[in-house]
């Protein structure tokens, strides 16, 4: 054990989103994250019956021993859980399920087993890190930030002991939460000249955050409060009505993950013809700009005061165009799906 002690404290940002599931970590004072992954927020049961068909192999399950059940999750829970079996991630109460909790582990252990592969430890490196602390940072939904942040600091400050893909896990971690929105601004290099406020949209999957920084004396962004918050429309939504276009117009019933492929590429095969679509993502994403638009109006008090609104979020892309029709001093930020668990890391201890 004495040689492998040596290793810096590790540091966790983690952001448990309605869609997807993101970790990047890196060891305290380190220039940048050094390690990163991404998994759907998919969590089911994991049934007897799905392990005696599985016996042998280890699928993403993770199980708790206080919760007194097994949970599969990401990709494998999207292979082997009937839709309606799967846990449902848009309620208020889902931050505190265990759900939440089951993907929350994931991304933790991804994490450490990254770093174990990266410095090529043996199996048993989750020990090494018994005797540190491992600093986590994990992103909350601006509007459930106060009523949440005191109950998952609690819970998230302790040992955590649980099994991820047939391997244990005993990891003491010191969790802080931030609001989502409000976190990406520290991981945004756009924003560090800026003298007046500024805004953040994070368009995720089902919701949209909104967080206006000020600069402290200390040249320092804080969270102005009464403008910050969020919507419930997002990228699913035009998903939803990309996937409802193509089978009414071209009779093509498309998965959820291919629907997200053809939005990003731009074009999809139809029994082997290509279709450009587009110009009608570029349709299908207006009334998520207008309600963008509209709770701007209300919660920003129009924003003319904002020197920069950064846009941020996997589906950030997908409305920029629109929402700088009506911000100008709009910028969508590179990698926008990665800001906010990289703002994250930053908040958890990495030196962006
Ligand atoms: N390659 C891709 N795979 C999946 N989604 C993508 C991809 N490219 C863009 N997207 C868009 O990004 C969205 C997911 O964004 P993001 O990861 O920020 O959401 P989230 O954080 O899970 O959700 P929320 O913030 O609502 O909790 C999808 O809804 C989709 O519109
Ligand atoms: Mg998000």
């Amino acid at each position: 054990m004495d040689a492998i002690v040596a290793v810096p404290e590790v540091c966790v940002g983690i952001d448990v989103g309605s869609g997807f599931t993101q970790w990047m970590a890196g060891y305290v004072g380190s220039p940048s994250p050094v390690w990163k992954g991404m998994f759907p927020s998919t969590v089911g049961l994991w049934t007897r019956e799905m392990a005696e068909r599985h016996s042998g192999r280890h699928p993403s399950v993770i199980s708790v021993p206080a919760a007194g059940m097994d949970m599969v999750v990401g990709n494998d829970a999207v292979m082997h859980v009937r839709p309606e079996d799967l846990m449902d991630t848009l309620t208020v109460e889902w931050s505190q399920s265990e759900g939440w909790y089951a993907l929350f582990l994931a991304a933790l252990a991804q994490a450490v087993m990254g770093i174990r592969d990266a410095e090529d430890q043996p199996v048993n490196f989750s020990d090494v890190l018994l005797g540190s602390n491992l600093s986590v940072a994990v992103g909350v939904p601006q509007a459930l930030f106060s009523t949440l942040r005191p109950i998952l600091e609690k819970k998230l400050n302790n040992k955590v002991d649980f099994t991820y893909c047939g391997h244990p896990y005993s990891l003491p971690i010191k969790t802080r939460v931030y609001p989502q929105a409000g976190a990406a601004a520290a991981a945004i290099d756009e924003l560090s000249n800026a003298d007046q406020p500024v805004g953040v949209i994070d368009v995720g999957t089902f919701t949209t955050g909104f967080a206006v920084m000020v600069k402290d004396d200390n040249g320092e962004f804080a969270l102005e409060y009464p403008r910050s918050g969020g919507i419930e429309s997002g990228g699913g939504r035009v998903a939803r009505s990309i996937k409802e276009w193509l089978q009414a117009e071209h009779r093509a019933t498309l998965s959820s993950a291919e629907v997200y492929k053809a939005i990003t590429k731009g074009t999809w095969k139809i029994r082997g013809v290509e279709i450009d679509i587009k110009t009608q993502v570029g349709i299908a994403a207006k009334p998520v700009v207008a309600d963008i638009v509209q709770a701007t109006r209300d919660i920003w008090k129009g924003g003319d005061d904002l020197e920069i609104v950064a846009i941020v979020g996997g589906a950030g892309p997908l409305v920029a165009p629109g929402l700088m029709e009506h911000f100008p001093q709009g910028k969508l930020i590179t990698d926008s799906q990665w800001c906010v668990v990289k703002g994250l890391a930053f908040m958890a201890g990495v030196e962006i």
